[in-house]
Order: C-alpha cells, then sequence, then structure tokens
C-alpha cells in the first residue's frame, strides 16, 4: 500500500484531488473566489493533463476526482473527458449550470453509467435573490437545466454558497431541489470564503489552512493546499496556499501535501463546514 492510500484510509488526507480546468466564465458572480468572468486569463489546464493525473492519482491511492474552474463547461472537450475520469476515479463536477444545451446534455449521457456527478450552484430559492448574486436569468437556467439532467440519469447535486441563509428560506430552497430530483443528501450548504471577488464586497468569512479540508488541487500554476487555495484578487493569483510549484509527476505534490497534514497538531478541526 502506498503512503497516500494508506493516509487516505486512515483519515488523514482526504482522498480527492481536484483539477482546476480553466478560470475563465460566462458568468460573473459577486463573490466568486477565482474572479472569474468571461474575460479572465483561461489558465487552461488541459485534457491530456488531466487524464495524466487522474491516472497518477488512482496509482497513488487518492480515491476520487474533482473538476472544478472557472465554468468547466464551456471546454468543449468536457463531457467526453468527464466520462473518461470516471472510468478511472469517481468524479464530480462542479458547474453553474447555465451552459447546458440539449446537445451537451446527451453527450453527457454516458455519465448515468458511471461514479459521476455534476454538482451545480444554487444559492436562493427564489430568482431575484439568487440572480443578484449569481447574473440574470441564472435561476430560470439552472432549474431547467436540473430535472434536463436527472432525467437523463445523471447525477446531480446542488451546492448552495451563502453569508447565512434563514430556516424558513432554508425550507424553500430544499422543497425546491426535491421538486428538481435532487434529494437531501445531495444538498450541501457552505459559507462564503472571504477570497477573490467576496474581499472587495466585503462578503464571507476567512479562511486558513485549519478551515480547510486538505484536499490536493492542481492547476496551470501549482499545487495548492484545497479547492479554496488558487484564487485570485486583483487579477493577481494568490499563493499563500501553495504547496509546489511542480504538478507532474503528482507524487512530489502529494508528498509534499502529505509532509503538511502529518506535521499539523491533532484537535485544529474547523467548524465552518467548507466543502
Ligand atoms: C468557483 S465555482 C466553479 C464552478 C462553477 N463555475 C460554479 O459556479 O459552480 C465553484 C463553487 O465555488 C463557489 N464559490 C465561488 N466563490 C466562492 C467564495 N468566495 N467562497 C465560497 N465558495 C465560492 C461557487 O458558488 C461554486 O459553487
Ligand atoms: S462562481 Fe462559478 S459561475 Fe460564478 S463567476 Fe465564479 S466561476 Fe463563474
Amino acid at each position: 500500500m502506498t503512503a497516500v492510500a494508506e493516509a487516505v484510509r486512515d483519515e488523514v488526507l482526504p482522498g480527492r484531488v481536484w483539477f482546476y480546468a480553466n478560470y475563465h466564465c460566462n458568468l460573473t458572480c459577486t463573490y466568486c473566489l477565482t474572479e472569474s468572468d468571461p474575460r479572465a486569463e483561461r489558465r487552461e489546464l488541459g485534457e491530456q493533463r488531466m487524464l495524466a493525473l487522474a491516472h497518477e492519482a488512482a496509482e497513488l491511492g487518492f480515491t476520487a476526482l474533482g473538476v472544478t474552474g472557472g465554468e468547466p463547461f464551456l471546454l468543449p472537450y468536457l463531457p467526453e473527458l468527464l466520462a473518461r475520469l470516471a472510468a478511472i476515479l469517481p468524479v464530480v463536477c462542479l458547474s453553474n449550470g447555465t451552459v447546458f444545451t440539449e446537445r451537451r446534455l446527451e453527450r453527457l449521457r454516458p455519465l448515468a453509467e458511471l461514479p459521476a456527478h455534476i454538482q451545480i450552484s444554487l444559492d436562493r430559492p427564489e430568482p431575484d435573490s439568487n440572480d443578484a448574486m449569481r447574473g440574470p436569468d441564472n435561476f430560470r437556467k439552472v432549474v431547467d437545466a436540473i430535472p434536463r439532467l436527472v432525467e437523463r440519469g445523471v447525477r446531480v447535486r446542488i451546492a448552495t454558497t451563502v453569508t447565512s441563509i434563514g430556516d424558513q428560506e432554508r425550507e424553500r430552497l430544499c422543497r425546491l431541489h426535491r421538486r428538481l430530483g435532487v434529494p437531501d443528501a445531495d444538498h450541501v450548504i457552505r459559507p462564503i470564503v472571504r477570497r477573490g471577488r467576496a474581499v472587495d464586497h466585503g462578503l464571507g468569512v476567512d479562511a486558513g489552512p485549519a478551515d480547510l479540508p486538505a484536499e490536493l488541487t492542481i492547476t496551470t500554476d501549482g499545487a495548492f493546499w484545497s479547492p479554496f487555495g488558487p484564487t485570485v484578487h486583483g487579477g493577481r493569483l494568490d499563493t499563500d496556499l501553495l504547496i509546489t510549484r511542480t504538478t507532474t509527476p503528482l507524487r512530489v505534490p502529494a508528498a509534499a501535501l502529505l509532509r503538511l497534514v502529518q506535521g499539523r497538531p491533532p484537535g485544529t478541526d474547523s467548524q465552518l463546514n467548507i466543502r
């Protein structure tokens, strides 16, 4: 058994490796931690690189993959890439849920037979409050896309990112996601982290390594402590949570992260529910 496999088995190291597929996006959310928008520098990781890294992750003993961005579904090769990644390790891909044309939905159909989830952002149960943060017409597109994925057998999760949410609003949101075909177990609510554009709007909570699960995160610029690490502020990449500039071979950042988590004192777990 590899050192990574042992650490994952003992829950010292999370099993998931994240890929930042890109940084550009069709939206400009007010709290976006990567300052993504249509003009953002793309910083694409690349299809072949993600596949090679996924194979290496499996060999090292990691147990799951995550794909995020920017908006990953702006990449033309994404649907088929997700199927290929899911054939290596279970995968979750984060999406804003706004670019699911009929053709793209059909290309996602093979995911129904694979260990794959698409995690779609939906922050509020009503259009006005949701779209105030995520942009015009966002709510309508998302509630249109989710059932069309579900009816094709694709497993969907919903991620809600907020500064806070009251009991009644949370209940309305949960009734909505159940109606869209997403069970309670596949709905996460987590706080806005004060990084990226959230800093400029004074939104969210401060979070450091103790608050963020140590999920190895690979970008075109290097390997980071968590998917909340390779954020962008004022157009510049944050490097406070950079582990190594080297990403290939994956065993280099994996070993560096392992050393860091093994050196942590016990009892420092966060209660912020950032995931
Ligand atoms: C950066 S986005 C990338 C994927 C896709 N574009 C989306 O919005 O789902 C990944 C997730 O991070 C959330 N997110 C963005 N900025 C955040 C912040 N400052 N703190 C916490 N989560 C944030 C988004 O709402 C989304 O659920
Ligand atoms: S949160 Fe997602 S959808 Fe919104 S701007 Fe950032 S990358 Fe785009």
